[in-house]
């Protein structure tokens, strides 16, 4: 079943998750969406979508290709995450208002994946945004390689 898994990543935590499915999902491609933003979904039986969450948001190329694709989308297999730094219901709600309700219902799997923050790539402003509304202090890692390994094993049986 040939897989492709659609990201987009500004500091590359989201590109190590696709990976990492695409290293344990045999076949699978991965396509990065800043330098294909028109995948050719008609040749993958299931798209797999993840995307970084900045300020509440999921990245702007996941929210394009979703928006435009949605018809598409909602005949495939498909599965959806995101990675993000918070945790629990706050990161439940940043998936909520991630993914169109449609794409989110007809979803075959969701996940959640912890995010990286490693400060001294931030610029000024996004270094305060992270301290004040993030609360983090400084660099740290919520990457779930092991979550990321059972997700895709369970890819394997959709
Ligand atoms: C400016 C900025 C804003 C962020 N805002 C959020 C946020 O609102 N919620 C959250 O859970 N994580 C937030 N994060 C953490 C990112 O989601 C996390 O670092 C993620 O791993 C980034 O993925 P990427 O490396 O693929 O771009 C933010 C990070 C930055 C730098």
């Amino acid at each position: 079943m040939p897989a492709i898994i659609v990201f987009a990543t500004k500091y590359g935590t989201t590109e190590k998750a696709a990976s990492l499915i695409k290293d344990n999902l045999p076949g699978a491609v991965v396509c990065d969406l800043r330098k294909n933003p028109d995948p050719r979904l008609e040749e993958f039986d299931l798209v797999v979508i993840g995307g970084p969450i900045y300020a509440g948001k999921i990245h702007r190329a996941i929210k394009k290709f979703c928006r435009k694709n949605l018809e598409a989308l909602h005949m495939k297999k498909m599965a959806l995450f995101i990675c993000c730094m918070y945790e629990g219901e706050k990161a439940e709600q940043q998936f909520r208002d991630a993914y169109p309700e449609k794409l989110r219902q007809s979803a075959s799997l969701s996940a959640i994946f912890g995010g990286e923050l490693s400060l001294e790539k931030l610029n000024f402003l996004e270094r305060f945004v992270i301290k004040k509304f993030i609360g983090v202090k400084e660099s740290a890692s919520r990457f779930q390689p092991e979550k990321i390994r059972e997700f895709a094993d369970r890819l394997r049986s959709i």
